[in-house]
């Protein structure tokens, strides 16, 4: 029997939301119902994505145009995708990674405004054939979101104005209401609730690839 491939989750959100928390959370879910799993995030994820996200997220002298930064977003993810997410989904693993395309759409896409069509190209080379099979997007008022993350030091994006983070909500949002692998979760109620919000529809995940497993080989697990 050929292996089968695992799961892809991605986790996404605007600052503040609780999504570090949150994923190690889903990690662990997983890995508690016998799944092997890999963390990642983006951007980042390998050496050199990591590196590309050092360039990215530094507050320097000289500005980062809005292209450039849309294209090391995918220079880094088509890295991320090659060596490390397409690999470990071919072994059977499960992929866990903290943001991924979406938020390429709502950030570069809604945030800097920059023409979806040209993000759809880039996605269409990088990764057309493979999406993530969930997404968590956790939901938080921007107001709220940056009062969480007030207390500590702001990278490039975190610099950004209010107005900046709406329109990367509403992107999100837009995005969460076209396909249905997106999960809205209330990242404004208490952590234990958040995590039990996510438990549960992780185990009505988690069901529904079980039974669609055992019809295609006859109950085979992964
Ligand atoms: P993080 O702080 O959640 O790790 O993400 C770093 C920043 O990168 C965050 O502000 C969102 C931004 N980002 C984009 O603008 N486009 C993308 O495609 C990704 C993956 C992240």
């Amino acid at each position: 029997m050929t292996q089968q491939r695992g799961c892809f989750i991605t986790l996404e959100g605007i600052e503040g939301v609780g999504k570090s928390t949150n994923s190690l959370a889903v990690v662990r879910t997983l890995e508690a119902a016998g799944l092997s799993v890999v963390h990642t995030r983006e951007p980042g994820g390998t050496e050199l994505a990591e590196r590309l996200r050092d360039l990215l997220l530094a507050v320097d002298k000289e500005p980062v145009e809005p292209l450039a930064e849309l294209l090391l977003m995918f220079a880094g993810r088509a890295q991320h995708l090659e060596r490390l997410i397409r690999p470990a989904l071919a072994r059977g693993q499960w992929v866990v990674c903290d943001r991924f395309t979406d938020a390429t759409y709502a950030y570069q896409g809604g945030g800097r405004q920059l023409d979806e069509a040209q993000i759809a190209a880039l996605e269409a080379l990088v990764h057309g054939d493979l999406q993530p099979d969930l997404t968590l997007f956790l939901d938080l008022p921007v107001e709220e979101g940056l009062k969480r993350i007030s207390d500590r030091p702001h990278d490039r994006f975190e610099q950004e104005a209010v107005e900046f983070f709406e329109r990367v909500r509403q992107a999100y949002l837009v995005r969460a209401e076209r396909f249905d692998r997106f999960v809205i979760v209330d990242a404004a109620q208490s952590l234990p609730d958040v995590q039990a919000a996510i438990a549960a529809r992780l185990q009505v995940f988690l069901a529904a690839r079980r039974s669609a497993a055992s019809t295609v080989d006859g109950g085979g697990q992964h």
